[in-house]
């Protein structure tokens, strides 16, 4: 098979090796990428007269019909090419002869790759920034359906004070505003071109580095031609912040998987989003929600795979970095995918308002508020919590809740005690009186 790299070396390398050293399989979903940026370089080189005009022409227009060719099915990738890299050129050379062997001059495949690379992440990031937008209009509709539906908070798993529904589900929209924050982070860092660096160390060519930067849509260039070729660290800021994000959308998943039990039946999901069993007829699983907490671990493990493939390199490019792809790519549709449904799940549920609202009435939700009328009335908050603890275990044992315990039995606990008690634990007054509702 055809190499571009054969210089010192002779003989066929050992079936073994190619099977090891291909990255095809994987890198060619690179293509777009890397025909827009040796179609870049080679304009530049034509530009800079270090070939001629014609020539970078020639080049630039078979370019693009490979790349449309590419596109439209009709010219497949050859599996048994090393790289997309190798697969391109070698097609370019194939198609219009000596003028395709110019187009690598004052580059190599180190900068080549790490410019492709960038190029996906830019497209991805904005991809996965729209799937994010979606998800946050799904649960934005929901939130705002329920701002007044009130549901149990917990802490611990355990009741604490009353929320609404649309509060809970607000919680993670500003988490997801958090994650896109991240993103556009890395995409301000990755914009920078690695074009120029060559193998590792420049060229000696009159290269127009700003020039392919410009063109590419890039902020500047990376500079240091060392750095260039053997930087990752977009790549796995960009896997850092999947793994974020990938964590809030399993606590979601897990909420959504608890309130849609029969225990909580806060929540029902449309049958599009659930699954059955093979053996029990009356069962409605929730799938997505399930499949998304347990994604969430394999995105953990493409950054442990790059964190752990750049560990300790030496500079400058390592064929380690190979391993860099199949981890990114799996991130990034996997976020993708999860995302998509995610926001279609949300969007299919319906939320049982009255179950929340029986859920909420049990459990003594409303003990902080109780404790904090009487601080309003002036008992230290210390003693008031004393106090309303002793209440909550005196309701126990009758078997009643705050509300429904008389006014004369409130009054043997103390005298602060008023008829207004009723109105200020209210579930309505619970979540009226506290600041930062939503
Ligand atoms: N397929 C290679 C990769 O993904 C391209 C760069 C090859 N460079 C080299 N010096 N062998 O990293």
């Amino acid at each position: 098979m055809s190499k571009l790299w054969q210089g010192r070396t002779s003989g066929a390398v050992d079936a073994v090796v190619e099977q090891l050293n291909r990255s095809i399989a994987f890198d060619q979903r690179l293509y777009p990428y890397d025909i827009q940026g040796s179609i870049a370089h080679a304009r530049m080189l034509g530009q800079q007269g270090i070939i001629p005009t014609e020539e970078a022409e020639l080049i630039i227009h078979e370019l693009q019909i490979i790349l449309a060719e590419l596109d439209s099915g009709k010219l497949a990738i050859d599996p048994e090419v090393e790289d997309i890299h190798t697969f391109v050129e070698l097609e370019l050379t194939r198609r219009i002869g000596a003028p395709g062997k110019k187009l690598h001059t004052g580059r190599s495949r180190n900068d080549q790759v790490a410019l492709d690379l960038r190029l996906y992440l830019r497209d991805a990031l904005h991809r996965i920034l729209q799937a994010v937008d979606q998800l946050q209009k799904a649960l934005y509709t929901q939130a705002s359906q329920h701002q007044h539906t009130v549901m149990p908070g917990y802490t611990h798993l355990q009741p604490a004070q009353p929320v609404t529904f649309g509060m809970h589900l607000n919680a993670y929209i500003a988490m997801l505003e958090r994650d896109k924050g991240r993103l556009q982070d890395c995409l301000k860092r990755l914009n920078y071109s690695p074009l120029g660096a060559g193998a590792l160390a420049g060229s000696t060519f009159p290269l127009d580095r700003h020039a392919v930067a410009a063109a590419l849509n890039f902020d500047g260039i990376i500079e240091n031609p060392l750095d260039a070729v053997s930087c990752r660290d977009f790549a796995l800021e960009a896997l850092a912040a999947f793994a974020i994000l990938m964590t809030h959308l399993s606590r979601l998943s897990e909420e959504i998987i608890l309130w849609s039990t029969q225990e909580f039946s806060f929540i029902t999901l449309a049958d599009a989003h659930t699954t059955g069993s093979s053996i029990m007829p009356q069962k409605k699983n929730p799938d997505v929600a399930e499949l998304v907490r347990g994604k969430a671990g394999r995105v953990y493990g493409s950054l442990m795979t790059l964190l752990t493939v750049m560990k300790a390199l030496p500079l400058a490019y390592n064929k380690d970095m190979q391993e860099d792809k199949e981890a990114l790519f799996d991130a990034m549709d996997t976020v993708e995918l999860c995302l998509r449904a995610l926001a279609s799940l949300i969007d299919g549920l319906t939320a049982k308002p009255e179950r929340m609202a029986a859920a909420t009435r049990q459990g003594f939700l409303n003990a902080t508020d109780l404790a904090d009328y009487l601080t309003h009335k002036g008992m230290p908050f210390r003693d008031a919590y004393a106090l309303v603890g002793r209440l909550v275990a005196h309701c126990l044992a009758k078997g009643c809740t705050l509300e429904e315990l008389p006014l004369a039995e409130y009054q043997q606990f103390s005298e602060l005690f008023d008829n207004d008690l009723y109105d200020a634990i209210s579930l309505e007054a619970c979540i009226q009186a506290r600041t930062g509702k939503k």
